[in-house]
């Protein structure tokens, strides 16, 4: 009895506040949230007006029959809320606008023409019509974040959540129509392709595909010729349910929900993009990682970080301690703090294959600036903080080690035994309390013992190693003598100078020692800091040196030796050919190092002499950066204007003959010609060859525009599409406008495939040139 009572009621209630249903409405009408008025759909579904929102109101539209409160679209959903006083207007001049007591306007809707009329359409649509009954605007033009049954999401819109339930704010998560035909989700703060965490797998379906939804609870992609090329929920559901509709939840999860349409029920989920409620990518914040709560994510710090800001754990974790290890004081040594089973997604700037997990710390510790390491496969990934998108993942075999400072070399066996507990603590805390909690602790304890043996014997030779790396030495010009044998040994000659073979430390480390000619660099002070910046470089693709001799007029480097010889012998030599896919990642190797001297480094370094020359190989097959650095010894000012060319010929970038700056972009363009010789195992110029070939760089673009490829790679089986993509880095690296040549960065973006690569433009240099 009071339930029909209370329905009666409300039934009243709700037609003495309506406008009339039939609901054409006029110029002149108005709403305001003072009488709670609203314009309903003639069928009494859908409402369009205000709703009480935060501490003030919103205009939206929502589900009038629907007692839970759900609202489907917004109007300016990241404008702060209206105030009690305003005014809805569909203007006598026919725009749709709040008015403010003050007079200030908000457009609610932009359309290209001035409206006649709207409506509250039975679909849950909002229209302004023209005066001959025209579509102008409609809300389901600019969704939020649900899409309603009839409504489609074309290319290149998005729904994006919102901040929760209650605040209609955007949120962090987006489910996009991409022009590719795929539909995929993102973190809103990194739309890239290693971030999405659902996608419909549909990347073929060419232009034009649109998300669908249909009254009977139908969610499909249809293609530009309007076939149904998917249906997405991946098990058979029920349908039939008189109501829909499709939203991004603030969660970040995409739901199918239906609603029986009894005004008191819920809103029931009938299928879901993702079950595990970590999925949604960048959930919690930097340096943190998701996992489950008894099925609800919840958000973790590794130890030795806090939450930034405890009441609001999503926003991630800061570290505890600080330690800058590029500048290392003697008594302090480095540690690593070990995680295991966590995922992390974002740039590494460094990752090395079939590497054993020790190695894989080694790396990380013999490189100052790495901050942090990811062990999985075989695969060692290198990072500096923070760590992004994190989540944990119960059958991952993943390792994170993280970089800190284990204080005093007194304090340290003591800090040592407190670590190995922190991870145990760790380990025991992410398990669960579960059965697995107590194998665990029994395999814990086992693997513990040897554990510990096993990293303090690594921590002694990494500390070794380091005494020796880090701390440049410096040689007096006799020991140098000494250990090249009276510099008779030579093994090579480039543009600063003679190489020797020498040997150091007893007899026990065979070494590259160069002789330096030209140095203008004025004093040993100048001097010295160039090797400190030389010496302070630390990554696998750079040569490292070891120490210098400043010593008179004398100025020597002494460098690791690098017993394979140089990229260029492999290339032009026919008899020692590296097969494609070794010669790819080479080219990324190399890449990888120029990166790291043009942005990771601490004082930026250009090359200025990038060629195979230039390239040396190590024993296992690694690809070394040698000489960089040193071109500023020879010009004292790098930033400037140089005032001859240095480089060499064939290889220098345009800009370097008309006498404007040098930047990094140079190398790119050096980088870009080398990368054409890696792929066709060729000098970039050569004369016995047919005239239109002589050319390399000539020769590629002609073929890339002929479609041709296969010409550059003659007798050899190559992937065409990875061929194509090498080609059109190399065609944008050469690009004579340096603004047009893409940093290092995109460069092995594009080169990873992580990115797409737009089509190189016609390049006019080689239009005109003879
Ligand atoms: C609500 O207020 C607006 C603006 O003051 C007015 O135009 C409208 O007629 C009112 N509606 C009702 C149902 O009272
Ligand atoms: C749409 O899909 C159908 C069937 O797969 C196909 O024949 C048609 O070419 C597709 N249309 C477009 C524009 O790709
Ligand atoms: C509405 O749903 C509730 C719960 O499912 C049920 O108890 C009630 O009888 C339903 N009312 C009508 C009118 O169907
Ligand atoms: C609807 O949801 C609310 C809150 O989640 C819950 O308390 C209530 O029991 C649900 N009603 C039905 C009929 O499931
Ligand atoms: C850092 O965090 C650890 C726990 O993870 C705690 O024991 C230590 O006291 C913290 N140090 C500082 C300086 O807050």
């Amino acid at each position: 009895m009071a339930f029909v009572i209370l329905f009666l009621l409300r039934f009243i209630l709700t037609t003495a506040k309506a406008q009339p249903r039939n609901s054409i409405i006029g110029p002149g009408s108005s709403l305001s949230p003072n009488n709670n008025s609203y314009w309903l759909s003639e069928s009494g579904q859908f409402a369009f007006g205000f709703y009480p929102y935060g501490n003030g109101f919103s205009v939206g539209i929502w589900f009038e029959k629907i007692q839970q409160k759900t609202v489907v679209w917004t109007a300016n959903r990241d404008g702060p809320p209206f105030s009690k006083d305003v005014t809805l207007l569909l203007s006598t001049e026919g725009s749709l606008l709040v008015q403010s007591k003050q007079g200030q306007m908000i457009n609610i809707a932009i359309a290209s023409q001035l409206a006649s009329s709207a409506s509250m359409l039975n679909s849950g649509n909002f229209v302004l019509f023209s005066s001959n009954s025209e579509i102008l605007w409609q809300s389901f033009d600019t969704p939020t974040d649900t899409i309603l049954p009839g409504q489609r999401l074309v290319v290149p819109n998005k729904l994006v959540s919102s901040v929760s339930e209650t605040n209609h704010a955007s949120g962090k998560f987006l489910i996009i129509m991409q022009g590719d035909g795929n539909l995929v989700q993102y973190p809103v703060e990194a739309v890239e392709t290693e971030t999405f965490y659902w996608n419909t797998g549909t990347y073929n379906a060419g232009a034009g595909v649109t998300l669908n939804l249909d009254s009977n609870g139908l969610l499909y992609l249809l293609n530009a010729t309007g076939f149904n090329i998917k249906i997405i929920p991946d098990k058979s559901i029920v349908l039939g349910k008189p109501i829909y509709r499709a939203t991004i939840d603030a969660d970040g999860i995409f739901r199918l929900y239906s609603h029986s349409s009894n005004q008191s029920g819920n809103w029931s989920i009938e299928w879901s993009s993702s079950d595990n409620k970590c999925d949604p990518t960048g959930l919690c914040g930097v340096n943190s990682y998701c996992t489950l709560m008894n099925g609800d994510p919840e958000c973790q710090c590794p130890s030795r970080f806090d939450f930034i800001n405890q009441g609001q754990k999503e926003l991630g974790c800061q570290k505890n301690y600080s330690i800058d290890a590029c500048s290392v004081k003697s008594e302090q040594t480095l540690d690593f703090y070990e995680l295991i089973g966590l995922s992390w997604k974002g740039d590494s700037y460094l990752s090395l294959s079939s590497i054993a997990k020790n190695s894989c710390r080694d790396e990380c510790f013999r490189d100052c600036y790495c901050e942090a390491a990811i062990y999985e496969n075989q695969l060692c990934k290198l990072l500096k903080l923070p760590l992004r998108f994190g989540r944990r993942e119960l059958s991952s075999q993943a390792i994170t080690f993280l970089k800190i400072g284990a204080g005093p070399a007194g304090g340290r066996k003591r800090k040592h035994r407190k670590l190995r507990l922190d991870i145990l603590i760790t380990s025991i805390a992410m398990a669960g309390m579960t059965l697995t909690f107590l194998v665990l602790v029994a395999v814990g304890a086992l693997k513990y013992r040897s554990h510990v043996r096993e990293y303090e014997r690594i921590l002694n030779v990494v500390n070794n190693r380091v005494a020796e790396d880090v701390t440049l030495r410096s040689f007096t010009f006799d020991e140098l003598k000494d250990a090249t044998n009276n510099f008779v040994d030579e093994i090579g000659k480039g543009a600063y100078g003679t190489v020797f073979r020498g040997v150091i430390s007893n007899g026990k480390r065979i070494v590259a020692i160069k002789r330096l000619e030209k140095v203008v660099a004025e004093g040993e002070r100048d001097f010295r800091n160039e090797m400190k910046a030389i010496g302070k470089t630390h990554h696998k693709n750079l040569v490292q040196l070891l120490g210098y001799c400043h010593d008179g007029t004398n100025r020597l480097l002494v460098y690791e030796y690098m017993k394979n010889g140089s990229l260029a012998d492999f290339l032009f030599r026919s008899n020692l050919k590296i097969n494609w896919e070794g010669r790819i990642a080479i080219i990324l190797n190399i890449a990888r190092g120029i990166f790291y001297l043009h942005e990771e480094c601490e004082s930026q370094i250009i090359h200025c002499d990038i060629k195979p020359e230039n390239i040396l190989m190590d024993d296992k097959g690694y690809a070394k950066i040698a000489d960089f650095g040193l071109a500023k010894l020879l010009m004292p000012n790098q930033t400037k204007t140089y005032t001859g060319i240095r480089g060499t010929r064939g290889y220098v970038a345009p800009e370097w003959h008309q006498n404007l700056p040098i930047t990094v972009k140079a190398d790119v363009y050096s980088f870009g010609i080398m990368l054409f010789e890696i792929i066709c195992c060729r000098r970039s110029v050569e004369a016995d060859v047919p005239e239109n070939e002589a050319v390399l760089a000539h020769w590629v673009y002609d073929c890339f525009k002929a479609d041709e490829l296969e010409k550059l790679v003659q007798n050899e089986e190559v992937e065409k599409s990875k061929l194509e993509r090498m080609v059109k880095v190399g065609l944008w690296c050469t690009q004579d406008e340096p603004s047009s040549r893409p940093t290092m960065k995109k460069v092995i973006l594009m080169l990873e495939g992580t990115v797409n690569i737009p089509e190189p433009p016609l390049l006019s240099s080689f239009v005109s040139s003879p």
